[in-house]
């Protein structure tokens, strides 16, 4: 083991918004200093005549009870009229996969079969753990992201297989109802499986959501964004360092937007409320959504459900991982053309229908009871930092979890049912979305203090007021942003199931090197 202290340095700050950025700041270590990696010319996605394709809706699936079978396969997909085929992997034969709709307290069960071919064609680092030149070039397993579940049906990273394999899953779902993710989460490369296509909604119902009369069935519209690179015949570009043994990059950055996998496309609605299900399922991209001419709109769920209250908002802020279930009302602008933007760039295009319609959805002003956890409930408290080190011997540039690797022993052990606060001390300049597996949990604060004294004597020195979570975050979560500069709190009551479980960033490329540690529920 390297000595991390001496070459820690800590990652330049990144523009979250900027193009392709490859690798991370390689400024001190001479030798490390990569080649220009040969890049392929790549698509400029502003020269596509945009809103010609309509918003691509996934296909839904159900179950009266039996198990869903679903495949992994390898499939071509036009993301733009314009332009030839793309080769993406898929659940299901699409990307994003189908959407999954459960009921919440219903057990389902899904047969998730690997069906890739046996070569990736992303490019693989076999310097990353777990991705060792040993190991298989395909494999994958699934992660339902924000389900409570027994960790053998949890996707764990080391509990994947092979093509021609399958694993059935069991999903109890005994949790509020709430707009979830599956996606790949093989150990080492699940940037790449995801990148390629390998993501989709599962969206749990329940009773109390339905009799609210929120804006429903051709009115409640998944929209998931996701970034990528394309070559200018469209196929997936991942960018590399150059050095074609450690090709890894710290961070990705698309210019080609895609919403449910089409590149500026539009929808047709009608003068009146919708309800839009969120996902970000970027590697590394935050969204910061607006409508133009900054039009409101109104966010009635989080992560982890419906929020108290609804709040409005001029533009949504959501990284990796996150979701946001929003209402547009469309109503006022019959006729008229309303353009999704991220920052200044278009990515969707509504076209309001001129007819009136009734409407009788609603958006009441209490969604359901959120009761704020309190802090006193907590019987332990874990002070956790989030970390960057650069190493000119063993590898470009590493990031950690409390300073630890991966395969390190298991330190966070809460017990089934206790209730913590993880103090995440963020001592990097970038944004980190931290996410645990199994649990629910509310964000308590943000805080700045000062890293200095954190580094020299692993004091806590608050330099400000704290910040309590924005109205949107005020629910329950399963992601939190980490913000430099900040000790970001949150509460977490450890309740389903003992076993050992995930936690990690969502930045994809730090998860994989190697921002992701195991915590292990232990019974009482
Ligand atoms: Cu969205 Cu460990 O996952
Ligand atoms: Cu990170």
């Amino acid at each position: 083991m390297f000595g991390l202290g001496a070459y820690a340095t800590r990652m330049r700050a990144h523009d979250m918004h900027a193009m392709p950025k490859m690798g991370g700041g390689s400024a001190l270590c001479k030798h490390m200093v990569a080649d220009q990696p040969n890049v392929p010319r790549l698509l400029d996605p502003t020269q596509l005549k945009p809103f010609v394709d309509p918003l691509p809706l996934p296909p839904v699936l159900r179950t009266d009870g039996n198990i869903l079978h679903v495949d992994m396969r390898e499939t071509e997909q036009r993301l733009h009229r314009d332009l030839p085929l793309t080769r993406v992997w898929t659940y299901g034969g699409c990307m994003p996969g189908p959407t999954i709709e459960a009921e919440s307290g219903k057990e389902l069960r899904i047969n998730w079969r690997n069906a890739l071919p046996s070569k990736h064609f992303l490019p693989i680092d076999h310097r990353i753990h777990g991705a060792e030149k040993d190991k298989p070039e395909v494999r994958a397993v699934v992660h339902v992201h924000g389900a409570c579940v027994p960790t053998a049906s949890d996707g764990y990273p080391e509990d994947w297989y092979v093509p021609g394999q399958s694993r059935l899953h069991t999903y109890p779902n005994k949790q509020d109802a709430a707009g979830l993710w599956y996606h790949d989460h093989a150990m080492g490369i699940n940037r790449l499986n995801i990148y390629a296509g390998m993501f989709g909604s599962l969206i749990l119902r329940n009773e109390h959501e339905r009799s609210l009369g929120l804006p429903q069935g051709e009115q409640e519209i998944p929209l998931t964004l996701s970034d990528r690179l394309l070559t200018t015949d469209a196929q997936l570009y991942y960018p590399v360092s150059g050095n074609s043994e450690a090709p890894w990059v710290s961070e990705i950055f698309g210019n080609a937007m895609l919403v449910n996998g089409a590149l500026l496309p539009y929808l047709d609605v009608q003068p009146r409320r919708y309800r839009f299900r969120v996902l970000n399922a970027s590697n590394a991209r935050f969204f910061n959504l607006k409508l133009r001419d900054g039009r409101p709109f109104q966010q009635i769920g989080s992560d982890q459900g419906l929020l108290a209250a609804p709040a409005m908002l001029h533009s949504l802020f959501i990284s990796p991982g996150e979701r946001a279930d929003i209402v547009v009302d469309f109503s006022a602008w019959a006729g008229q053309q309303i353009e999704w933007i991220n920052d200044a760039l278009p990515i969707m295009q509504f076209r309001i229908g001129s007819t009136r319609v009734k409407d009788a959805s609603v958006v009441p002003p209490v969604l359901r009871d959120v009761p704020r956890m309190a802090e006193s409930a907590a019987t332990r408290q874990r002070m956790l930092t989030l970390d960057s080190y650069q190493d000119c011997v063993a590898e470009p540039m590493l990031m950690l979890l409390d300073g630890k690797r991966w395969h390190e022993p298991v330190t966070e052990k809460p017990v089934l049912g206790s209730t913590e606060i993880w103090n995440l001390i963020n001592l990097t300049d970038d944004s980190h979305p931290i996410h645990l597996h199994l649990v629910r949990f509310q964000i308590l604060d943000r805080r700045p203090f000062d890293q200095g004294m954190w580094t020299d004597s692993k004091t806590v020195r608050y330099t400000g007021p704290a910040q309590s979570p924005s109205a949107g975050e005020a629910g329950w979560k399963d992601v939190v942003q980490a913000w430099p500069g900040m000790i970001t709190r949150i509460i977490v009551r450890f309740d389903g199931y003992v076993g050992r479980y995930a936690w990690h960033c969502h930045l994809l490329e730090h998860e994989a090197n190697e921002m992701m540690r195991p915590f292990e529920v232990v019974s009482a």
